[in-house]
């Protein structure tokens, strides 16, 4: 019997709520806070958790309209319950105990980074091949604005960290770069469309701890690009100096995930977060992949970046398995995968 789940994502800049039933994505309203906090050039966490504050309720009701679902019909709800900035996590987790108990309906808290892991499981309507049948245990490459992890996926909700970054996160690369070259906040989207018209090979970047496969680092990357900005100064080429930051964030986080793919011998790789939007990185992983004679699966952009459909499939899977929490669901900037 497919379950039909409301979900509910505040743990950093966009307010979400989704439903899905039977893996099926009914409707996911994501409202995104992007513009505002373009003008402090980054997150600033009081200003978010008021934002949040302000779409709750209504993305909510805008997605059970979407998803043509009346509170009745719900067999639970899911919300992100970590890791996140906790005022914002704070809102939706205050959302949905309310609803929780109002409307009599089992709460299920989430972690953020699980529903990440589960996004290429979702099957949205437009899509003609669902991820749902990838053999287990495959490899993940988990990359946002603040994770870079590769995580061993046992099972539907069983995961293993296999390794991490030890200082920046890959989006925080593509973030801080765009910063030095002038390209605003976020810059990943940005990086990648200078990088279109750009030489990769043009100025010479590193590529930190080449024989590490557990270790990803990113800030020795920042403060090279600083050096170039200083002494190229006007001459810089923002093409040039785009491209060639892109392919060495994807040069290291491809090199590393495909060696562990390899050594692994895992049967499918998948790619998600935000960073996945990336078409580079996603080709680059896709064709090391297919050498290596594994699939590889990346969910559709709209299920990359935050949203709250991959929360709801979380805990469709949990509620499913029996599990519940109760109204003392806490909040936590961090926590284990
Ligand atoms: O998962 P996400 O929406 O939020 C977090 O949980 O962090 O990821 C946001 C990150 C930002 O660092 C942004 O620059 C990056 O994803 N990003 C990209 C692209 N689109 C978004 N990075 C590289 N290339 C892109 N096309
Ligand atoms: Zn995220």
């Amino acid at each position: 019997m497919s379950l039909t789940v409301l979900g509910i994502e505040s743990s950093c800049d966009e307010t979400s709520a989704a439903v899905v039933r039977g893996h099926h994505v009914l409707s996911n309203v994501v409202a995104s806070q992007m513009e505002m906090h373009q003008i402090w050039g980054g997150v600033v966490p009081e200003a978010a958790a008021r934002a949040h504050v302000e779409s709750i309720v209504p993305v909510i009701h805008q997605a059970l309209n979407e998803a043509r679902v009346r509170p009745n019909d719900l067999d639970g709800i899911g919300v992100t319950h970590c890791p996140g900035l906790v005022g914002a996590l704070s809102v939706g987790v205050t959302a949905a105990k309310t609803l929780s108990l109002v409307w009599g309906k089992p709460l299920v808290g989430v972690h953020h980074l699980h529903g990440h892991l589960v996004s290429p499981r979702a099957v949205l309507a437009d899509s003609s091949e669902p991820e749902r049948s990838l053999p287990f245990p495959y490899l993940a490459l988990l990359v946002s604005g603040g994770h870079t992890e590769l995580v061993e996926v046992r099972g539907p909700l069983e995961f293993q960290l296999l390794g991490q970054t030890i200082d920046d996160a890959a989006g925080e690369a593509f973030d801080k770069g765009a910063r030095l070259l002038g390209l605003g906040y976020p810059g990943g989207r940005a990086i990648q469309e200078r990088a279109r018209t750009g030489r990769a090979d043009r100025y010479s970047l590193p590529r930190a701890l080449r024989d590490d496969p557990t270790r990803f680092s990113f800030s020795g990357l920042k403060t090279a690009v600083l050096r170039l900005v200083e002494k190229e100064r006007d001459r810089l080429d923002i093409d040039d100096a785009a491209a060639s930051l892109q392919q060495a964030i994807v040069d290291a986080l491809a090199q590393k995930t495909l060696s562990v793919l390899e050594s692994g011998s895992y049967r499918a790789l998948t790619l998600v977060g935000g960073v996945a939007a990336n078409e580079l990185l996603r080709e680059t992983l896709r064709q090391g992949a297919e050498q290596l004679g594994a699939r590889f699966a990346c969910p559709p952009l709209s299920l990359c970046t935050d949203n709250a459909a991959m929360i709801a499939l979380v805990a469709e899977i949990r509620l499913a398995q029996g599990e519940r929490d109760d109204l003392s669901l806490d909040c936590a900037s961090s926590a284990p995968i």
